[in-house]
């Protein structure tokens, strides 16, 4: 987060280069972490995975992928300076002699470059490898230099508490708490991040921050998308241990915490790990009034039919894996006592949106005739993460003419308007803090665990009474009619985030012929 200078120098080793991740999100990112000259020519990536390839054949299979995962348009020239830093190791994670070869490597480079380089292990790997890779790491004494090694480990962190634990006492055999990089890449994003600026480094809203002006706040994180091709992974997953477990209980962090004294790692996770030790916790009893789960059917997206959860690759006919949740929270604190947090997540709902909205109280008393506020609404703050990423601050005004009417109105700040260009996506940034060794927005064990804690009570009851009613909500709709009622139940609503009605893509006339696209 605090960045000024490139990192020492640094070899990063990926462990599962050929998988996902590491074409779509992380190569990407070294690849602008390079044009943007954070990266200088001390610096190197080894791709280590089991398909037989040589350098260049690994250096040609990225350049095919990244062409569609970039966020720029990849330019030759950039790719020839990035594509040096990169090798491959053609290797099994689980033989101990892969770790030999490794630490040849790192004294090639450290030869060349005449010093000691830090070294990053980025396990994008299954979790089940986790455990030995970690321990092979450490029995080959890879990582004794605790200031310069670091690991880095991917969600999902455990599939609950105890495994979480495991996890935690697994990784701190071989190495120290600050050495550890566990990752939300939500943290990483840009407006993410400008919530602790948006609060701390202005004193307009602090004073309305609490329970005396807020009613409630809500978070949404909607999908479009469907499962897509990780069917296997969700199927053991579903959205409650996929997006609420980690990306929404740290926005809501971020939401809830008090100032903080420093602008340091442990000072910033200290105080959003008391946010979630304040999380009331849920009883087992009270799971169905609180808790809302939903499973998409078959319906349409942008005018085309998609299919039901329940038919897509990877998963079970039968599946009863939850793909829509729903929770309504408290923080018992002095801050937030009684404010409600209802969040809620889904895939195939109408757009893709991560919003946070502050609802704010009604006036407490209403002094224009009732014609005149038909069409009053207290006054909201939104957050808007993604897309069109934004700061709306919603209040009334007089609408023009002779009438006295009252309308609310929205205060717009983009994004993408005040600070025009490109903005790093979320590895770019997390990437360069490992190598910087900033561990402000990774995940500390403590938070991990308090976070699976909070959620625990709704796994274990939803996993004792399975679902009868799933599929329960059609692609293409704001997710079962539970979770409206969620929200009624206490008089309250969903806010529908801005700008999902028109995120299908354009049918552009074609070229050629100049046919103009259908309506
Ligand atoms: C991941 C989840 O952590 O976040 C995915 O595993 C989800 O299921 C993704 O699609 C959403 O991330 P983003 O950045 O696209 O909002």
């Amino acid at each position: 987060m605090l960045k000024s200078n490139s990192p020492d120098p640094t070899v990063l080793v990926i462990f599962g280069a050929g998988g996902d991740l590491t074409w779509r999100k992380l190569i990407p990112a070294i690849y602008h972490l390079v044009r943007d000259q954070w990266l200088d020519d001390r610096f190197a990536v080894i791709g280590i995975d089991r398909k037989p390839l040589s350098d260049d054949e690994y250096r040609a299979s990225l350049r095919d992928k990244i062409m569609q995962a970039s966020r720029t348009r990849l330019d030759q020239q950039q790719w020839d300076d990035f594509a040096r830093h990169v090798t491959y190791m053609n290797a099994d994670f689980s033989n101990p002699e892969t770790y030999r070869l490794l630490s040849e490597r790192f004294a090639g480079f450290e030869k060349t470059w005449n010093m000691p380089a830090q070294r990053v292990f980025y396990l994008a790997i299954a979790p089940r490898f986790i455990g030995t890779v970690a321990g092979l790491i450490e029995s080959a004494k890879l990582a004794k230099d605790r200031a310069r090694s670091r690991l880095v480990v991917e969600k999902p962190f455990g599939r609950d508490l105890a495994s979480a634990k495991e996890l935690n006492a697994t990784l701190a055999k071989g190495f120290h708490e600050s050495q550890l990089y566990r990752i939300d890449h939500y943290l990483g994003k840009e407006t993410t991040q400008n919530i602790l600026a948006f609060r701390f480094a202005n004193s307009l809203f602090e004073p309305v921050w609490n329970r005396r002006y807020a009613d409630h706040v809500q978070i949404t994180v909607a999908e479009q998308v469907g499962v897509e091709h990780r069917g296997g992974y969700y199927e053991n997953s579903g959205a409650l241990r996929d997006m609420i477990q980690n990306h929404i209980l740290q926005l809501m962090c971020l939401v809830a915490m008090e100032p903080i004294v420093s602008f340091t790692a442990d000072e910033i996770r200290n105080k959003m790990v008391d946010v979630l030790r304040a999380v009331r916790p849920i009883s087992p009893d009270a799971v169905d009034r609180v808790a809302v789960r939903g499973q998409y059917g078959a319906g349409w997206i942008c005018g085309q039919r998609v299919p039901a959860y329940r038919s897509e690759e990877g998963v079970n006919p039968q599946s009863v894996t939850e793909t829509f949740a729903a929770v309504r929270f408290f923080i018992d604190n002095w801050r937030w006592q009684d404010v409600p947090f209802y969040v809620r997540t889904g895939k195939r709902l109408p757009g893709k949106a991560s919003e946070v909205q502050i609802q704010f109280r009604p006036v407490p008393h209403q002094a224009f005739p009732s014609s005149a506020v038909r069409d009053l609404h207290p006054n909201a703050l939104i957050i808007r993460i993604q897309p069109d990423e934004g700061i709306v601050l919603r209040f009334q005004a007089k609408t023009p003419g002779q009438k006295l009417r009252l309308k609310p109105v929205d205060m717009n700040f983009s994004y993408f308007a005040a600070f025009q260009g490109e903005h790093p996506e979320a590895y770019e940034t997390l990437l360069l803090d490992v190598m910087q060794g900033d561990a402000t927005l990774f995940m500390r064990a403590d938070q991990v665990e308090e976070a699976w804690g909070i959620v625990m009570p709704i796994i274990d009851s939803w996993e004792s009474s399975p679902p009868e009613d799933f599929p329960n909500y059609a692609s293409g709709t704001w997710g079962p009619e539970a979770a409206t009622s969620l929200m009624a139940r206490d008089g309250r609503h969903w806010h529908e985030p801005a700008g999902v009605d028109n995120q299908c893509p354009v049918e552009l006339p074609d070229e050629k012929s100049g046919a103009k696209p259908t309506s």
